[in-house]
């Protein structure tokens, strides 16, 4: 009898992990702000622009590494901060770990991860950034510096649209309790505990102030505009993530990949521009690189890869998605990712 070859793409992988959590879970990563309006956006926008074949191009070696704050990586698609892990498999981040090091990428760890930092750490020999939020108490955003750097963590990533909560129908629904981080301190008796997304009074005396107080790269997430792009770059961060939080936070945006070039004309050069939401093909990769991203990340699917097959499974995850990536680029004739240039895509009249 032959074997399955499994799921062959992402979305058969989120279909088989759909049925595998919890509902309640599967509602919880899949879902987004109120009408879901830019969870369907960010990845319907990507069929908006076409590529362009070329032909004749000696396209016999392909090389889909690139760099992300001036170091290699092995294909541009990065694992964003995603909170707990653990909701999908019992190894959690140390599975998405050991995928992303085996894989030649970065896991973004986030302030909500269901592993300790330093365990983490600890698991694999691979490259991890620290993502946290605007917290009100800075000498617990010096402690997280702190142990960021002493624990090898390459660059720390603040997310700076979630200081306000938001409204997600479906969790109100199931009446779903998200649970504190491990790694956030405990609250003193009588005190309350840090807010989880940070303090909406955060302004970008923040972003500068945790930029002066680290050696570490700065990384904004959760930028939309223009004006954002140009004040991260005011305030000093080394990149930024054109992010809407995979369509969790404010609902009625526009989709990521529809704000990229905006970011990229107010950036200047002077940050590295990255972006997240909705990639689930290898051809959103090249399009996204070719209006200007240097790199992409991939939110929800990991997910679907460890609820499917824990390492194994987010290692096929980003193993399909540079299966297709180099596809695309062998038929748009581009062998590395330095010559995915704009000429790649062509904005698409609709239907
Ligand atoms: C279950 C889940 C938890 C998330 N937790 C965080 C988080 O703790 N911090 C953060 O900055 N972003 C968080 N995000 C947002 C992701 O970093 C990313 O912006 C988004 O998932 C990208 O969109 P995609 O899921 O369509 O790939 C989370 C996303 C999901 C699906």
């Amino acid at each position: 009898m032959s074997r399955s070859p499994g799921p062959i793409n992402l979305f058969e992988f989120e279909a088989l992990a759909r049925k595998r959590l919890p509902k309640k879970e599967y509602d919880y990563i899949a879902g987004g702000a109120t009408d879901e309006l830019s969870v369907e956006r960010n990845r319907r926008a990507y069929e908006s622009w076409a590529l362009r074949p070329r032909v004749l191009r000696n396209v016999s070696a392909l090389d889909l590494s690139t760099t992300v704050l001036g170091k290699k990586v092995s294909l541009p698609v990065l694992l964003a901060p995603c909170g707990g892990h653990k909701k999908a498999h019992p190894e959690g981040e140390i599975a998405t770990y050991r995928a992303a090091a085996a894989a030649g990428t970065i896991l973004a760890v986030s302030a909500n991860a269901s592993t300790s930092f330093e365990a983490l750490a600890r698991a694999a020999a691979g490259r991890l950034w620290l993502q946290f939020y605007p917290f009100r108490d800075r000498e617990m955003t010096k402690s997280w510096l702190r142990r960021a750097q002493e624990a090898g963590y390459e660059a720390v990533c603040i997310t700076l649209d979630s200081v306000w909560p938001s409204k997600r129908e479906r969790n109100i629904r199931n009446n779903y309790k998200q649970l504190r981080g491990v790694n956030y301190p405990k609250a003193a008796p009588g005190k309350s505990p840090v807010r989880g997304g940070g303090d909406p009074a955060a302004t970008w005396k923040d972003l500068e102030w945790i930029k002066s107080q680290t050696e570490l790269p700065v990384v904004a997430k959760g930028i939309m505009t223009g004006e954002d792009a140009e004040l991260c770059a005011e305030a000093g961060a080394d990149a930024i993530i054109v992010s809407n939080h995979g369509g969790r936070h404010l609902d009625n945006t526009l989709a990521t990949v529809e704000v990229l070039s905006e970011a990229v004309a107010a950036a200047k050069g002077r940050v590295e521009i990255l972006l997240d939401g909705g990639v689930r093909r290898g051809a959103d990769v090249v399009k996204a690189l070719a209006l200007g991203a240097r790199a992409v990340f991939i939110g929800r699917p990991l997910f679907w890869g460890l609820a499917v097959d824990g390492q194994q499974g987010v290692a096929r995850v980003l193993e399909i998605l540079r299966e297709e990536i180099e596809i695309t680029m062998a038929k748009c004739g581009r062998s590395t990712v330095a010559s995915i240039d704009s000429t790649v895509v062509v904005k698409a009249p609709p239907l």
